[in-house]
């Protein structure tokens, strides 16, 4: 190992920090081994369907029972994913054309100050999917332009898919019951977003725990949070949660994000309790629309990249990220706007991100159909709503990869995996010099 790990030299301290950082842009990957992981699409296959509709009946007891999903279906995710992606019980809307699989390369290092994590998948479209809905003007309104490929709107063909591109990371200290066995499959449920028995507002306005947190939609949780995990109208007290939380009881969530976060070299950071959460502070990403006058609040400053907005003509064309303090100024609603011109919904900004939500950079490109993309992850975070990785230390993690224009359900998953930095896991972290 010594050999090896002396040859990912190209250690460029880069740390004006404490510990000694790599230059992540430096780190030489063909010395890092790559686990090679299948990503399936899963449908409507949620943890009440896994429990309860699974073929057979012996699927679903032994599952109920908290058995490893991989104990029965190792080597099966393209199987899997090539079924469920036809449309069929889990899948009412399905994308014609849309890949049953992803293949995702993953390697792992780390050194005194970070943990590095490298992602490779190739994209179904040619081209990456930086481009996120935008706001429209219609000749009298700025309307939402651009919708995810899963959405009737889309289906319909009244709307264009745009949806960003996106790699998400799980991350389990072993705190979480059954997330070693069943991974991401634990936050999953019917009554959220796009799933089945899909909430309704008046459910959601009624729903005390959902009220108590200010949300007006359903996300993940974990089965901890209710009452009865089959039904997320059973929440807990919000000081249960609490206690929960104290004791470690969720799963950390690192979205990087090919609209929202790519442009500011970060990738957001979440976690799953109660609902899918940020974390403390402010996320690299804000909206754009102002909420009276529905108008943007910034627009493109012309002196910098040319024009002040964009027509449909131009999507996939060049990057269109609106970057606050960059390339935005304050939207003038005086400027002569022609009907279809359009502006970005979301406005990034590295400088505006805070907190434990500002934990995690990143770095990436796309290039000849690929995505690279390397997560740099602190070690030894402290916060309350974070997962703390360090030497020595083992996680079970799940993946997921939103590919062409989609959201919710519409990504690609894995089953759980363990990462281990300089300890035995399916992924091992190489230890940098
Ligand atoms: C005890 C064994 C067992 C376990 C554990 C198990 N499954 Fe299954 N699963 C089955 C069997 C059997 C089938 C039916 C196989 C077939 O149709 O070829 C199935 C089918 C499926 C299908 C395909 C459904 C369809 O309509 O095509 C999905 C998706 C699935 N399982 C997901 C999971 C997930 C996710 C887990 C873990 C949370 C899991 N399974 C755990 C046995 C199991």
């Amino acid at each position: 190992m010594m050999k090896q790990t002396a040859m990912i030299v190209g250690v460029a301290a880069m740390a004006a920090g404490t510990a000694l950082a790599a230059d992540p842009a430096r780190i030489d990957w063909t010395q890092v081994p790559a686990t090679k992981l299948t990503l399936f699409f899963p449908g409507q296959a949620s943890y009440e369907w896994v429990r309860n509709d699974h073929k057979g009946g012996k699927g679903a007891k032994a599952a109920a029972g908290g058995q490893a999903c991989e104990k029965c279906h190792e080597g099966e995710e393209k199987d899997l994913g090539d079924a469920l992606v036809k449309g069929g019980p889990l899948e009412p809307t399905p994308v014609k054309g849309k890949n049953g699989t992803i293949d995702l390369a993953v390697q792992a290092a780390y050194d005194a100050a970070n943990a590095y994590l490298r992602f490779q998948w190739k994209t179904q479209q040619p081209y990456g999917g930086t481009e996120h809905q935008y706001l429209r003007y219609d000749g009298k309104e700025w309307k939402v332009y651009g919708y995810p490929k899963l959405d009737k709107v889309v289906q319909d063909g009244a709307q264009p898919g745009i949806y960003e591109d996106r790699l998400a990371i799980m991350i389990d200290d072993g705190k979480v019951p059954g997330f070693s066995k069943q991974g991401c499959w634990l936050t999953c449920h019917d009554g959220s977003r796009d799933m089945a028995k899909q909430f309704t507002k008046e459910q959601v306005a009624a729903n005390p725990l959902l009220t108590a947190i200010k949300k007006s939609d359903v996300r993940k949780y974990l089965p901890a949070t209710r009452s009865d995990p089959t039904d997320w109208k059973t929440g807990l007290a919000v000081a249960d949660i609490a206690k929960i939380k104290a004791a470690g009881g969720f799963v950390d969530l690192i979205q990087w994000r090919a609209h929202r976060s790519y442009p500011v070299g970060m990738a957001d950071d979440g976690h799953v309790l109660e609902f899918r959460l940020a974390d403390a502070g402010k996320d690299m990403f804000s909206g754009n629309a102002d909420r009276s006058t529905h108008q943007p609040k910034l627009m493109w400053d012309e002196k910098k990249v040319g024009y002040r907005s964009i027509t449909a003509d131009a999507l996939r064309k060049g990057d269109h990220f609106l970057i606050a303090g960059q390339n935005a100024v304050p939207f003038d609603p005086n400027a002569g706007w022609k009907a279809g011109d359009m502006i970005p919904d979301y406005v990034t900004s590295r400088e505006a991100a805070a907190g434990s939500a500002a934990d995690n950079k990143a770095i990436a490109s796309w290039k000849d159909g690929m995505w690279t993309v390397v997560i740099i992850r602190p070690l030894g975070l402290a916060n309350a709503d974070d997962k703390m990785l360090k030497d020595g230390g083992v996680y079970n993690v799940g993946f997921a990869v939103h590919d062409d224009n989609i959201t919710t359900r519409g990504h690609h998953v894995s089953f759980v995996k363990t990462l281990g930095l300089g300890a035995e896991a399916e992924i091992k972290a190489v230890k940098l010099p």
